[in-house]
């Protein structure tokens, strides 16, 4: 068997692993193995490249330094990648994945014009082919690049997180769209190699660059989860394009694989905010609501970790819904613990996991998995919401939005429609936040002035540690 062979079987078996990587992070207990899937399946891509280029480098000039700058290439992005895994807080993560998406739209888009200035192709019968990747690729490559980066900079709080309200933004976007179609059958009937071909190129990708950038500007910081995975799903299908022209099966598979998976992961996150899915594809929708102004909903109650503690012990069910403010607290191990105390004690304690609580999707799984919460007993907000009226005791540890019943109730919140978890029901709910700040959409919580809740003030980790003491 020569060296093609062999890589072309470890392309398969590379995308079987990827299926499989995809098939076990769907679930919380199958989550670890999934990555392990994952991290074999692109060691065995990255070898099987390796393998493909040191074979190829003695046909053509120059051989050696090819593979010496692959290996340099690696080995820099192997030490980059290994010293950012390391520092990423995990709030940090969705603007890291933004980032990393940019470095594959701007990698396609680079293909796209190694391939518009490769000679190999000209004059053959799949020109036009070629010529129609070249387009595409670039096109959906720099939408990518410059979307990624926009997002990157409002998810760390660079730029302003509201959305960009250029007058007639749809008409700019469909514009933009139909500029591309037209742009590209101009460059696919223009002669390869001509001075037309390449400045209608360079306008398609100033173009792209442009919508990119539109696209997510447009959007504001309430519905950045969404944008950052419809960006995944746009950087997997700039990978597979790339594929095409690269003709790597692996490229073509794996990047469709990223893209439909992102567009799903969109999709299931619209159903969650009740967003409506095309018109996140289509880019600007925006908060068109108006916010609500200051609706004066009286005072609020606080109560203390001792007093707290004691509701607890005496409760027979409760529900934990955590939030951002817990990931940022680190308050998950001590959560753990109050949880492990509790049903000591013989509470039914469980959890309530809203599908857009924290800053990444999965957020709150991953954090409660860390501290060793049992998964039978972390359940989904659509699980738990109707049994949050038979519950003595919510504890809303560090979460806003995603309890706030402003989105069932006032129809001109900027979040209305979003499902939310119902924690109002229960019979004593208990908000864990250091202030009456507003969370990450900037709207009030009218659920901090209801009867039945009490507010306990501070860092959540501390006052989680509070409660854990007054119960020993
Ligand atoms: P948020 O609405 O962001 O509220 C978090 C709350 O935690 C804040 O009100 C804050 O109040 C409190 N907090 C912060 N640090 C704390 C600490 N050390 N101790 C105690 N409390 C602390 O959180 P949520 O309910 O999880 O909602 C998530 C929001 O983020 C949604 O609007 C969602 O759309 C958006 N978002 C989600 C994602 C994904 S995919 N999950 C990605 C980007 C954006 P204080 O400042 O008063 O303490």
């Amino acid at each position: 068997m020569d060296t093609v062979s062999i890589a072309v079987a470890a392309y398969i078996v590379a995308s079987l692993l990827f299926i499989l990587s995809l098939a076990g992070l769907s679930k919380h207990e199958t989550a670890s193995s999934g990555l392990t899937y994952g991290i074999v399946g692109m060691g065995v891509a990255l070898l099987a490249t390796v393998a493909l280029v040191i074979d190829a480098s003695d046909e053509i000039d120059d051989g050696a330094l090819t593979v010496v700058l692959m290996l340099g290439a690696i080995g820099i992005g192997a030490v980059i990648g290994l010293w950012r895994a390391r520092i990423v807080e995990m709030t940090g993560m969705p603007e890291l994945i933004a980032l990393l998406h940019s470095f594959v739209g701007l990698a396609a888009v680079l293909i796209g014009v190694n391939g518009h200035l490769e000679e190999s192709y000209r004059g053959g019968s799949l020109d036009n082919i070629h010529d129609a990747e070249v387009a595409i690729g670039i096109f959906i490559g720099a939408v990518t690049f410059t979307g990624s980066i926009v997002a990157n900079l409002k998810l760390s709080a660079r730029i302003d997180s509201k959305p960009l309200m250029l007058p007639g933004k749809n008409a700019i976007n469909l514009g933009s769209l139909g500029a591309f179609v037209v742009l590209t059958v101009v460059y696919l009937v223009l002669d390869s190699d001509s001075a037309g071909q390449h400045v209608v190129l360079a306008v398609l990708t100033l173009l792209a660059l442009f919508l990119g950038w539109h696209l997510v500007a447009s959007i504001g910081g309430g519905d950045m989860p969404v944008v950052v995975s419809m960006l995944n799903s746009y950087s997997g299908w700039a990978a597979a394009a790339s594929g095409f022209l690269l003709s790597n099966d692996l490229l073509i598979v794996t990047g469709a694989l990223v893209g439909s998976s992102g567009a799903y992961l969109s999709y299931i996150m619209c159903a969650a905010m009740n967003r409506s899915f095309l018109s996140v594809i289509a880019g600007g929708f925006g908060l068109e609501v108006a916010a609500s102004g200051d609706t004066d909903y009286g005072e609020h109650r606080e109560i203390m970790a001792d007093a707290a503690a004691e509701l607890l012990a005496n409760a027979s069910s409760v529900v934990i819904t955590p939030g951002y403010g817990m990931a940022v607290a680190h308050a998950q191990y001590p959560v753990a613990e109050l949880t492990a105390k509790l049903r000591a004690k013989g509470v039914d304690v469980r959890f309530g996991i809203h599908p857009v609580a924290g800053r990444l999707p999965g957020h709150m799984n991953v954090l409660l998995a860390e501290a060793k919460v049992p998964y039978d007993i972390v359940l989904e907000m659509e699980e738990i919401n109707d049994d949050l009226s038979s519950t003595d005791v919510v504890l809303v540890i560090g979460a806003n939005d995603t309890v706030n019943p402003a989105a069932e109730e006032d129809p001109t919140s900027p979040i209305a429609g979003m499902p939310v978890l119902e924690v109002w029901h229960a019979r004593d709910v208990i908000v864990f936040k250091r202030s009456m700040a507003v969370g990450y959409a900037g709207v009030q919580n009218p659920l901090f002035f209801r009867e039945n809740t009490q507010m306990l003030f501070g860092d959540a980790k501390d006052r989680v540690e509070d409660i854990v003491r007054a119960l020993a």
